[in-house]
């Protein structure tokens, strides 16, 4: 099926989309990103979203096309249009094409912004397999940027770390600076010790995740131990338990960390009950 996108104010089979060679986002990584989930054809955390999205632009000095009212409608038309049950959907606002290829940046004045939305249909979301089994994870140094708070679309080294995990035989892999872990490569990492959820604190090191929020939140509300500090690959081992969060994900259970095994390798207790609970309370709040 082709799907309908939206690129800078017009809703357009997918095929007929097109930005200029010249859009700083391709010449430059100059552009953000969000990725809002879709649930019985409802947007997941779309305020928390939204937010970030304007976080992002701010830090960038960048300009929103549009209002987040805007947003919110582009988002439903997309669900609607496309007729998403259980999916995701993706927007990329970027620095604009100012015609020609330059480090500055471009007068705001008179080059607008691109903007970019589209759904990716992804029945069974809620249902994955893979929180029956768990994730296998490899680590490797964080040699990313040094402002991962900012959901900028420069993905290469996540990419790169997602095809080291692949070669290792794994699924992922978490990003290690200094001893400690930052994150996954498109994910929040946690471990779990007898009732504490352990999970790096927010700073410039990590993307502030939406789901890390919620889960944060509701693991408080449901008695657990919330500590926010940074933890070492080999603290990691030896936990009970390990999950990852993030939009397209929830919480997703880790089963493995460099060849040891978490508990008896298979997902744990705590992290499934964190999915559930995440699974049916955003989807009371969804929109
Ligand atoms: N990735 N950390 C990184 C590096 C991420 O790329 C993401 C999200 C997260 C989780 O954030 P959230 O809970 O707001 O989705 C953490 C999205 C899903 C992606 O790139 O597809």
């Amino acid at each position: 099926m082709t799907r309908t996108v939206y690129v800078n104010g017009e809703y357009l089979p997918e095929h007929e989309a097109k930005v200029s060679i010249f859009d700083r986002a391709f010449l430059m990584a100059d552009g953000v990103y969000e990725v809002t989930s879709v649930l019985e054809g409802k947007l997941i955390d779309f305020a928390g979203h939204a937010k970030r999205l304007e976080r992002s632009l701010t830090e960038l000095d960048m300009r929103a096309p549009c209002t987040t009212d805007e947003l919110l409608e582009i988002h439903r038309e997309l669900v609607r249009v496309n007729d998403i049950d259980e999916g995701l959907v993706y927007l990329q606002i970027t620095r604009g094409a100012p015609g020609d290829r330059d480090f500055v940046f471009p007068d705001p004045e008179t080059t607008e912004p691109t903007i970019v939305l589209f759904t990716q249909n992804k029945p069974g979301l809620a249902d994955s397999p893979a929180a029956k089994t768990g994730l296998k994870i490899v680590t490797i140094e964080d040699q990313r940027w040094g402002r991962r708070d900012i959901k900028t679309v420069q993905l290469l080294y996540p990419s790169m770390g997602k095809m080291m995990a692949k070669k290792a035989g794994c699924d992922d892999a978490w990003m290690v600076e200094d001893g400690f872990v930052t994150e996954g490569t498109s994910n929040n990492a946690y471990i779990v010790k007898g009732n504490k959820i352990i999970t790096r604190a927010l700073s410039n090191d990590i993307l502030h995740g939406i789901t890390r929020a919620a889960v944060l939140r509701f693991a408080r509300e449901a008695q657990m131990e919330v500590e926010e500090r940074n933890f070492s690959v080999e603290e990691a081992k030896s936990a009970d338990e390990a999950f990852v969060t993030s939009a397209s994900a929830f919480v997703m259970p880790v089963v493995e960390i460099d060849g040891a095994a978490l508990g008896d390798g298979t997902p744990g207790r705590r992290s499934l009950r964190l999915r559930e609970i995440y699974l049916e309370e955003s989807l009371k709040a969804a929109i």
